[in-house]
C-alpha cells in the first residue's frame, strides 16, 4: 500500500512535469487557431499569396505582441507591410474569445513555427486588450 502511495505521487509529479501550463496552452492554443484563423493565414501560418499575410516568421507579429492581440480583438484594415510584402486586406474581428482562449491563442501563436516565445497569461491579455 505504501509502495503503491509512492508511485502514485511520482505519476503526479511527473504529469505536472509534463503538462506544464505553457504546453497545455500550446495544445489548446492550436485548436483555437485551427478554428479561427487557419482558413485564412494557412494550417503552417504561411499565409496565402497576396491576400493573406503569413504569421510564420512574420517581422510584423515578432515586432509587437500588444498588436497583434488588439488585431486579433478588433480585426484590422489597410495596408500593412510584413516580411517586405505590401499587403491591403480585411481581418474581421474576433468578439467571441475571452481572456483564457485568447491567452492559449498568443501563447500559441508565439510558440509555434521554431519560435520560442513566452506564455500569455490571462491577466497578461486582461491587461493589454484594447477596450472596445
Ligand atoms: C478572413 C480572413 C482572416 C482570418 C479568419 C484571420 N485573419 Fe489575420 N489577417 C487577415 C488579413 C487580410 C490581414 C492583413 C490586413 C491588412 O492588410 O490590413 C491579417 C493580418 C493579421 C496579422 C498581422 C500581419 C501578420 O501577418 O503578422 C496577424 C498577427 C493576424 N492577422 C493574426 C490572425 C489570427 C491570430 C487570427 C485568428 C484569430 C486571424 N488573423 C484570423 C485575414 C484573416
Amino acid at each position: 500500500m505504501k509502495n503503491f502511495l509512492g508511485f502514485g505521487l511520482l505519476l503526479l509529479l511527473f504529469g505536472c512535469e509534463f503538462g506544464s501550463e505553457k504546453e497545455l496552452a500550446v495544445a489548446n492554443g492550436l485548436r483555437i487557431y485551427q478554428q479561427h484563423c487557419m482558413a485564412c493565414h494557412g494550417e503552417k501560418g504561411e499565409g496565402n499569396g497576396l491576400l493573406y499575410p503569413p504569421l510564420q516568421k512574420s517581422d510584423y507579429m515578432l515586432h509587437d505582441s500588444v498588436r497583434t492581440l488588439q488585431h486579433i480583438v478588433q480585426g484590422v484594415s489597410g495596408p500593412m507591410v510584413v516580411n517586405g510584402v505590401s499587403y491591403r486586406g480585411i481581418m474581421p474581428s474576433e468578439p467571441t474569445l475571452n481572456d483564457v482562449e485568447l491567452g492559449y491563442l498568443m501563447t500559441y501563436l508565439y510558440n509555434s513555427w521554431g519560435r520560442v516565445g513566452g506564455h500569455f497569461t490571462p491577466d497578461w491579455i486582461a491587461r493589454n486588450k484594447p477596450i472596445n
